[in-house]
């Protein structure tokens, strides 16, 4: 094992914060995982995927393991499914890709977003209607207590909008080692219900008989629309869950703006865009320092380079104080804050 002492992080998160860990390791087997952890080269340890959902408030005090697990592989197959097994390290998107070469179908929606596949199942991504949860089939993690090996199914994770028990009940408690799918081999049920997607695939006409392979394409354009590239302005997605809020809420907000898009989820649940509340606020394009809010999309917060941690969190908290303001709703943030307690 190669442990590095007080090494920069700004290469490791998405988001291109400049903060430093007191040990570093990268594991590339699940024996070499087990080596350091039992090696308690510090009381604190941290765990690194992708880096793509996390803003850095302050160095990491710890023994910071980058998860570095490769491997992709079948598992089971039918004459019409797949279940296919893929180490955490795994790019999400290389994952994707390699699906979409075989022909297996299910993910094409969740194309491009940044992190790793051990992270997925821990906020659920999700994408132009399509969530992880409906296409998983299992993971498999690593105690960091007693090291022991415990399948999760799909069940076991309970799954929710940008949720899972690995929020939860299991947070710092488990490390995800390998996540299994299960993908159509014919027949794909493909969700391109979007108008957005039904105007690329119709424009390139492609509409009547897509194939998996042409639907991720349209995602892809989609998002280098309106996503920035984290390798070119550092960011971590959406900053924010869009707000569920019940039926009587609803009605007061709608009638003071009844332009406002909503997607109605139950008869007590709207789900609003906090995108639309954010731009309603009029701050999205704007700039504070080096950090910002997307002037394509309002809901991702960018660093435009040596933004810190607590200055894009800082950000943050004004947009989510005067979205309560202006419309009594609170916005919640849905990338995990390292090194500040969130009330
Ligand atoms: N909107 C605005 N202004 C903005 C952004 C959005 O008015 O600046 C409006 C749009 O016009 C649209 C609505 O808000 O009517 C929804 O916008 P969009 O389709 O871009 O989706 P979103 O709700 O803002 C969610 C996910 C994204 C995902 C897209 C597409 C969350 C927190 N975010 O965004 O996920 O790509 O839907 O399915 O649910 C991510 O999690 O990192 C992420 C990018």
């Amino acid at each position: 094992m190669h442990i590095e002492e007080h090494k920069s992080l700004k290469n490791y998160n998405t988001f291109g914060i400049d903060c430093t860990a007191r040990y570093f390791v990268s594991v590339s087997s699940i024996f070499e995982l087990k080596e350091v952890l039992k090696a308690k080269i510090h009381s604190n340890i941290f765990i690194l995927g992708g880096g793509s959902n996390l803003l850095f408030t302050k160095n990491v005090d710890a023994l910071l393991i980058h998860i570095n697990l490769k491997g992709i592989k079948i598992i089971s197959e039918d004459e019409n499914s797949v279940i296919i097994k893929a180490m955490a390290g795994e790019n999400w998107n290389d994952f994707v890709q390699f699906c979409i070469k075989y022909n297996y179908g299910g993910i094409e929606n969740l194309s491009l977003i940044p992190g790793n596949v051990g992270t997925a199942p821990i906020q659920n991504i999700g994408a132009y209607g399509v969530e992880l949860k409906d296409v998983f089939e299992s993971c498999n993690t690593l105690n960091l207590n007693d090291y022991s090996i415990k399948e999760f199914s799909k069940t076991d994770c309970q799954f929710a909008y940008r949720n899972s028990i690995f929020k939860n009940k299991e947070k710092g408690k488990v490390i995800i080692t390998d996540v299994a799918f299960k993908l159509s081999k014919n027949q794909h049920q493909l969700n391109i219900g979007y108008g957005v997607i039904q105007t690329i695939l119709s424009n390139n006409k492609q509409l009547e008989n897509p194939s998996i392979k042409q639907v991720s394409e349209a995602i892809i354009a989609i998002r280098q629309s309106k996503l920035p590239d984290p390798k070119v302005l550092g960011n971590s997605g959406s900053f924010f869950k869009n707000p569920i809020i019940n039926a009587s809420k609803f009605k007061t907000f709608f009638s003071n703006n009844p332009e406002a898009p909503y997607y109605k989820i139950s008869e007590d649940e709207f789900k609003i865009p906090a995108g639309w509340l954010i731009e309603k606020c009029g701050f999205k394009g704007k700039r504070i320092g080096d950090a910002g809010v997307h002037k394509h999309q309002a809901l991702v917060l960018v660093n435009y380079g040596n933004a810190t941690g607590n200055e894009i969190l800082t950000l943050a908290k004004k947009i989510q104080g005067e979205i309560y303001k202006t419309f009594n709703i609170l916005i919640e943030i849905e990338v995990n804050i390292f090194g500040y307690v969130l009330k």
